[in-house]
């Protein structure tokens, strides 16, 4: 069974690693892994590879970036002619960026089966791009594995067909679980950024909504200087957010904050693992956190990772000054919340849904002719 598995960003590639791992151990699965192309500088894209042992891609459709629809028609009108050389089984996406729903239409066009993993998140706010693409990947897909109890509650809620629900854990969590000791081991991040354990925090910020208004980065980036006050904060800085820092005048508030490019995987999961507290707008940092235990202060005003909130470690504090230095303020004063770690986020995520793909196999190929 030939499955295409695709992943365009960062985040993909940290979902993937374990997927195409088990795939390649598995009889009867011939698995292609093809990249988009929409991350492509190296210290966001080649060195995710690299650490994560991900095996080059066999087919790399080069897209670049553009406004949001142009990158999606490139990445369908360039997987479409993919999809018509290879002939796959099925089509395997991730999360819930722009690669993910470019592909999930372009295969469904051609009556491919499409699987999804870490279907049914919902933050019910349309205003995310995210939002959008994973309500059509999920409408689209065919085989749906969840992270959270709460996805499979949505998706059966919009008239998804139970039977093609499949509650796994978290395969964000199978790399972390394989990956954090070697991080401990090999990252020199807390040497290089001279940081003492639990007592410095970790922050990153990319979500458009955040970064792209200078009436909404303004009071963000002034809550952080005000915290860096009081504790070091290294800032893993996204290009998207580095250009508008620099625009709204917003790149050099402290001495306190360490503003730095975005950190290899080994390196911010060192980073993560020994912080005092992490702020964030990213949805794998919110579960990341839960399962090391590290309190995490989400920047937005809604999560489609509920279950951080409710079981992990995640508070989430919306975009205004004074509630997020009051947050961090509690953390630095009382510890903050550790939580506890979700059901099945446990590192066989990857094992449960390559079993189930292999069961489904010759149904799945016959909903090819649907
Ligand atoms: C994308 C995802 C977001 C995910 C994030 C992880 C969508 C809609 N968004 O957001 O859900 O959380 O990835 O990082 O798919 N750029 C570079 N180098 C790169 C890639 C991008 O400089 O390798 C710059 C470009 O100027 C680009 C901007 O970053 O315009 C945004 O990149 P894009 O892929 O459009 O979305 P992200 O903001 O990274």
């Amino acid at each position: 069974m030939k499955i295409i598995n695709v992943v365009g960003t960062r985040p993909n590639f940290i979902k993937i690693a374990p997927v195409m791992e088990q795939m390649l151990e598995s009889d009867g699965i011939d698995p292609l892994l093809l990249h988009t192309g929409q991350h492509y500088d190296a210290n966001m894209n080649q060195v995710f590879f690299d650490q994560l042992g991900i095996p080059r891609p066999d087919i790399d459709l080069g897209v670049g970036s553009g406004s949001l629809a142009s990158q999606v028609a490139e990445i369908i009108k360039r997987f479409d002619l993919a999809l018509e050389k290879e002939k796959p089984a099925a089509v395997l996406v991730v999360g819930d960026v722009n690669s993910t729903v470019a592909c999930a239409l372009a295969a469904s066009y051609r009556r491919i089966p499409v699987i999804h993993v870490e279907a049914g998140l919902r933050s019910f706010d349309m205003d995310m791009p995210e939002e959008i693409n994973r309500l059509l990947t999920d409408r689209l897909a065919d085989l749906l594995f969840t992270t959270e109890p709460c996805a499979g509650v949505n998706l059966k809620r919009e008239g998804v067909d139970p039977d093609k629900i499949h509650f796994v854990g978290n395969v964000m969590v199978d790399t972390l679980l394989k990956h954090r000791r070697v991080a401990n081991e090999t990252s020199g991040a807390l040497d290089r950024f001279g940081l003492e354990k639990r007592n410095y925090a970790v922050m990153t910020l990319h979500r458009p909504s955040n970064v792209d208004h200078e009436e909404v980065l303004t009071p963000i980036m002034r809550a952080v200087a005000e915290i860096s006050q009081k504790i070091k904060i290294v800032f893993a800085v996204h290009p998207r957010t580095e250009k508008m820092m620099r625009k709204f005048g917003l790149d050099n508030l402290s001495d306190s904050i360490i503003l730095t490019g975005p950190q290899p995987y080994l390196d911010m999961l060192q980073l993560m693992d020994h912080a005092k507290m992490v702020l964030t707008d990213s949805g794998g940092m919110q579960e990341e956190t839960s399962v090391l235990g590290v309190p995490c202060l989400t920047i937005r005003k809604n999560t489609e990772r509920p279950v951080t909130v409710e079981e992990g470690s995640n508070t989430l504090v919306g975009t205004d000054r004074d509630t997020i230095a009051r947050a961090a303020d509690e953390i630095l004063c009382g510890g903050g919340k550790d939580g506890r770690c979700p059901e099945l986020w446990d590192g066989h995520a990857a094992q449960r849904i390559v079993n189930v793909i292999r069961e489904w196999g010759p149904s799945l190929i016959n909903l090819g002719g649907r």
